[in-house]
């Protein structure tokens, strides 16, 4: 299974990727984690990255696809993959599916995350992240009293990025830049909205619902 997962900052992208893609033993591969990872490992990759993802901004197409490219390129990603940030724009989209066309393969399916922008200021507010496995938490949703981590013990840390002013600008972004993605992808027939507020269980189910019926 070849799935995109697309939606606003916060709506749960992240949080829904690491259970789809360990149902559908796919890797879970977000352009926003492996930014994170080159920014904590001060790469010049990162250091790029970092002057984009503080303001909120998209990190140019260039660097983001070629990073992309060869992450696909490797041996885990060649039967399937779930990716979580990417595409994030028409460009983004029409080169990825010139690249998959080249190597013989296509998307199946591209799940969109419909949660509204208040909702979204909530959950990235109360955002926490694991430093040792990148497992996201939420201080008020999984009643987090302290900054570690239930699944490994290591320490929670919170997004520079979702200071409430990024967050507004990343939602601007998003609308004008990401947002054309879902007609795009409607376009191609390729498109299937899921609502993603309530609980976390719940939205897996709709996900794995409306996933179901592309599977091989
Ligand atoms: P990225 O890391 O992709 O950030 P984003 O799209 O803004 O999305 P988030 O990660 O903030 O939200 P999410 O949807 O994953 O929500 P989460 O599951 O964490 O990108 C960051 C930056 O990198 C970009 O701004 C850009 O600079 C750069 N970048 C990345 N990809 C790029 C690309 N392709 N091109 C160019 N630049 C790129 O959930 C949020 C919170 O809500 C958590 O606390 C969670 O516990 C909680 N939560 C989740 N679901 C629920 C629920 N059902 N109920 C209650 N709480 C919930
Ligand atoms: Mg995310």
């Amino acid at each position: 299974m070849r799935l995109v997962l697309v939606g606003p900052p916060g709506a749960g992208k992240g949080t829904q990727a690491q259970y789809i893609a360990s149902n559908l033993s796919i890797p879970k591969i977000s352009t926003g984690d492996i930014f994170r990872a080159n920014v904590s490992g001060g790469t010049e990759l990162g250091k790029l990255a970092k002057t984009y993802m503080d303001r909120g901004d998209l990190v140019p197409d260039q660097v983001t696809i070629a990073m992309v490219r060869d992450r696909l390129s490797e041996d885990d990603a060649q039967d399937g993959f779930l990716l979580d940030g990417f595409p994030r724009n028409v460009p983004q989209a029409e080169i990825l599916k010139k690249m998959l066309a080249d190597w013989g393969q296509g998307l199946d399916l591209v799940l969109e995350l419909v949660v509204d922008d208040d909702e979204v200021v909530r959950r990235l507010a109360g955002r926490r992240t694991c430093s040792q496995c990148g497992r996201i938490w939420h201080v008020e949703f999984d009643d987090k009293q302290d900054d570690r981590c239930d699944a490994c013990d290591g320490t929670l840390f919170q997004r520079d990025d979702d200071k409430e002013e990024t967050v507004r600008h990343r939602l601007e972004v998003y609308q004008e830049q990401t947002a054309p993605l879902i007609s795009y992808y409607a376009d191609e027939g390729t498109l299937v909205g899921v609502d993603a507020t309530g609980p976390v269980e719940e939205v897996t189910q709709r996900a794995m619902d409306a996933i179901r019926p592309f599977l091989g």
